[in-house]
């Protein structure tokens, strides 16, 4: 089973080098735009130290990020929800979390971000609920979406943020989105300059 993940990650980590190359013309609304595979080996790396259980994505495109995750996840006998607005990345998501033989462990969330999450923000269920978060969806929303995603965290959980220090386009949501995390008291946050630069931020009491 962790055989068929690395072969379709690798897959993906090929298609992905293709996508940044632009040696092939890719339209906007089918980039995968993922994270590196430096930044999946770390985000593998924390659930794996915290024994995730309950992992929210917000931004699952067609899955890199989340099959890095499944596979610490799995481990942990843990699950993965990952929201997602677009019909075609999710059917390519789905090929290949089948191909990966991780369907089981993940569930997705069709639909606009902020939507689900105002959702999940009315269910008690899901209140303390997720050990682990990744934030890689629109920027423009970033501060909001952590807004909400902080009261369905766990104390102790983490809360990874992409893009933190690339591509410049970025820059002005993320610095604006840093300094909005170093204002909230019950966290503490690190900017890494792994990958396109991760905010890695633990929920405090
Ligand atoms: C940077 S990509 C995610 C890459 C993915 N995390 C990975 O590393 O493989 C961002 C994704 O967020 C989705 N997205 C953007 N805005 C969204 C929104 N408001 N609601 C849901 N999904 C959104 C986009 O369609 C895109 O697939």
């Amino acid at each position: 089973m962790k055989t068929m993940i690395f072969e379709v990650l690798e897959k993906l980590e090929n298609q992905s080098t293709l996508e940044k190359s632009r040696k092939v013309d890719v339209p906007a609304d089918e980039r995968m735009l993922a994270i590196t595979k430096e930044t999946g080996e770390i985000l593998n790396m924390i659930i794996r130290i915290k024994n995730a259980k309950n992992m929210l994505e917000v931004g699952m495109s067609v899955g890199y990020s989340t099959l890095w995750c499944a596979e610490a996840i799995t481990e942990n006998d843990g699950k993965i929800i990952t929201i997602e607005q677009n019909p075609k990345k999710i059917k390519r998501a789905k090929e290949n979390f089948q191909n990966a033989n991780v369907s089981d462990t993940i569930t997705i969330k069709e639909g606009l971000a902020m939507q689900i999450l105002r959702e999940f923000n009315l269910q008690e269920k899901y209140k303390e609920y997720f050990d682990f978060v990744l934030i890689d969806a629109d920027k423009e929303n970033v501060i909001e979406y952590f807004d909400m995603i902080l009261p369905l965290v766990t104390v102790g959980g983490v809360i990874v943020t992409d893009n933190i220090l690339y591509p410049e386009k970025y820059k002005e949501d993320m610095k604006k989105y840093s300094a909005h995390i170093r204002a909230v008291p019950n966290v503490r946050t690190i900017t890494s300059p792994i990958g396109n630069g991760e905010e890695i931020t633990i929920k405090l009491r």
